[in-house]
């Protein structure tokens, strides 16, 4: 367990307050008081696939309906509803063409500028159908795979609702990552082509993404690709290949405005999505199509009570997971209008969000802690980009999302930002899961700050010991779910063998999904509250970094012989990342030190993209190790802290170095 997540945890489980969803959003709720909840909870029970079928029929649009609800012949590779077909595309957009919505705004952008661009469903599907089209023009067809490298835009959504009507499997990829992270992961997933912009526009800035690929693509290895579609978005300067690169408008222009969808079977990949684990290389997370868009569908109804009249926004990045379930698919499924924000919450100033908010209307809010906390230091200095100097009347729920929310940051967002009006959802979900897993139900589950309550209906979440033994409650332990859902994760892409051994280990039996988190369950309650992981993976502002990742990409800098890397607490972004290195040359000092750190920062910064730049870097002759020559990772996280060492040190080999290890460079 990581000790930032560990001690935030902690501050939640002492927690007593307890705030009960308002009764007016109770009277109106799609799940309405605990009654409902529990209702839904013993269908489950009583009728495990009667109730996912019963869901999937009402939440989702067949082509041809499904007879076969779960499959587990060959678990953990479990298959739902399996002889179904459908289309995500067709789910999404169509369906809004003849149930009222067609004149809706589906999409609200809302530019770095300021710009707003209003889009309808109409629109939107004509959007989509030219974009698929254009695709198909370039010999893409269902199966293949497209990594998309976009900025927040509509056509970022676009181009990932396009893949999905023709049935290929797109990979997004995080903006932020460097060229080397982009070019691994087409490699890994044998992309065809990449869809980017020229550049993307945020904080005031223009930075690259269609250089970036130029590079990735130059670094070799990437044969499979055949094309590169450039989205114009601010006119800068690029390079441009010969029959490689073209215009997205050269592309779709000519284009009809119509495009049958490709039916698939329910089990086709819908997208793969590399995220962090505890190896040096991420792994590419495989979901489906069917049992996704039904999560999608149903916890935008049941965690976000979604009405037709509310203006949704949620402020994550399609590059992460909460993008693509909260962003291009979940509003979309359920006809929605969402704000889509192109820019960073401290741009033009730190009342940004709150602003957008009141400019727009904004009745559902969906974002970080991390966001939370820096923007309550930056109110805390300076009154006019308090939330309280705008109108937040519109607001009528709150969520986050991504990592643990400390109890202060949750009374802050719910007395400042919503006005003790709005109930607070605090999702614990994973790019494995899909969807939210533990939430609060808005208009059902009494909230208590810093705990994300209990499971939705259906998900057999648990915890476990070692043994994969139920715990008691009140006792911590290892956060499992019993049985397969819809939207879960359904292989690592191009290694069953990681996905078997590391999400249902034999430890635990081999049936029980890991989710790689620590929780503990109320004793009065059961309401969960999570830990921290388990493994070596940390979270830094809301993003999954993997400690081996960063430490692979230090030690290929040909100054570095060895490294280890740890997660430290930090009051804004939950953790930040430590680095304790072990140089070839002798141990820098002073000046030496700083700039060899700078350069090793920076260096991490190409190897994997800026969010993961260690924050501090400690120079040693040699790591904490056990005499068998085992790295003290414990030593390190105290050292990171900043507190001394009470442990016994007795086994460690060369003791001395902890006293280097203390001074950051
Ligand atoms: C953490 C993001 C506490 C957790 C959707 C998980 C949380 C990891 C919460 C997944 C929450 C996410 N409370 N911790 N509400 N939500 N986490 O894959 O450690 O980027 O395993 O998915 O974030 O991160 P991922």
């Amino acid at each position: 367990m990581n000790a930032a997540t560990e001690q935030q945890g902690q501050q939640g489980l002492g927690e007593t307050r307890v705030f009960n969803p308002p009764a007016a959003f109770t009277a109106n709720a799609a799940v309405s008081g605990m009654e409902a909840y529990n209702a839904l909870v013993a269908e489950a029970e009583r009728d495990y696939e009667g109730f996912w079928a019963r869901l999937a029929r009402e939440n989702v649009d067949w082509q041809t309906p499904f007879t076969r609800t779960l499959n587990e012949d060959n678990a953990p590779f479990y298959k739902w509803f399996e002889d179904g077909k459908l289309n995500v595309s067709y789910n999404c957009l169509d369906r809004n063409l003849t149930n009222g919505n067609a004149d809706k705004t589906a999409i609200i952008f809302e530019a770095d500028d300021g710009t707003v661009t209003n889009v309808t469903y109409k629109e939107l599907h004509a959007k989509v159908c030219k974009f698929a089209n254009g695709l198909k023009s370039l010999g893409i067809k269902k199966g293949d795979r497209v990594v998309i490298y976009m900025s927040m835009s509509v056509e970022g959504v676009a181009a990932m609702q396009a893949c999905a009507r023709i049935g290929a499997t797109h990979s997004v990829v995080f903006g932020g990552f460097s060229a080397k992270s982009l070019q691994e992961r087409i490699i890994d997933a044998g992309a065809v082509a990449v869809i980017t912009a020229d550049e993307q526009s945020r904080g005031g800035k223009q930075l690259p993404l269609k250089a970036i690929v130029d590079e990735a693509l130059a670094m070799g290895g990437c044969d499979t690709i055949k094309n590169v579609v450039v989205y114009k978005r601010t006119g800068g300067n690029i390079a441009f290949t010969e029959g490689r690169d073209i215009w997205l408008s050269d592309l779709v222009d000519n284009q009809a405005a119509e495009c049958e969808p490709e039916w698939v079977e329910a089990e086709h990949p819908l997208f793969i999505l590399y995220t962090s684990g505890s190896t040096g290389t991420p792994k590419g997370v495989q979901h489906a199509t069917g049992g996704y868009l039904l999560w999608a569908a149903l916890t935008m109804k049941w965690s976000f009570d979604i009405k037709p009249s509310d203006v949704y926004w949620c402020t994550a990045d399609i590059g992460w997971v909460t993008g693509h379930t909260y962003i291009a698919y979940g509003p979309t499924a359920v006809g929605a209008t969402q704000v889509i924000f192109e820019g960073v919450p401290t741009f033009p100033h730190a009342g940004r969000f709150w602003e957008t908010v009141q400019k727009h209307k904004v009745t559902i809010f969906y974002t970080a802690p991390t966001a939370i906390r820096s923007l309550i230091k930056a109110s805390d200095a300076d009154e006019k980009v308090h939330p309280k100097s705008f109108d937040l009347s519109s607001l009528r729920l709150l969520g986050t999302v991504g990592e643990p929310i400390n109890p202060e940051a949750w009374m802050w967002y719910y007395r400042n930002v919503g006005r003790e009006a709005c109930p607070i959802v605090d999702t614990f979900w994973q790019t494995e899961t899909g969807g939210h897993m533990i939430t609060p139900l808005p208009g059902a589950t009494p909230m208590v700050p810093g705990s994300c309550t209990l499971p939705l209906p259906g998900i057999m979440a648990a915890i476990v010991d070692e043994s994969g033994a139920d715990v008691p409650n009140g006792q911590g332990g290892i956060l499992v779910v019993k049985r397969p859902w819809p939207s879960m994760i359904r292989t690592i892409w191009n290694n069953p063998d990681r996905f078997k051994a590391g999400y249902f280990p034999e430890e635990l039996g081999g049936k029980y999904y890991l989710a790689g988190d620590g929780a503990i369950r109320n004793k009065d309650t059961g309401y969960f509250t999570i830990t921290g992981r388990i493994d070596d993976v940390l979270n830094v502002s809301g993003h999954r970094m993997g400690t081996m990742e960063i430490e692979s990409a230090l030690v290929a800098n040909p100054l570095v012989a060895e490294a280890a890397v740890v997660g430290k607490p930090d009051d804004t972004t939950g953790e930040s990342i430590c680095a304790f290195v072990v140089l070839k040359q002798a141990r820098p000092t002073g000046e030496d030190a700083k700039r060899i750190a700078a350069e090793l920062r920076t260096w991490v910064g190409k190897e994997i993209g800026p969010i993961a730049k260690p924050k501090e870097i400690r120079f040693g002759d040699n790591l904490p190790k056990t005499r068998s020559g085992k790295i003290m990772r414990r030593l390190l996280r105290v050292l990171a802290k900043g507190e001394s060492i009470t442990q016994d040190v007795s086994t460690l080999e060369n003791p001395a170095i902890l006293e280097q290890l203390k001074e950051t460079a």
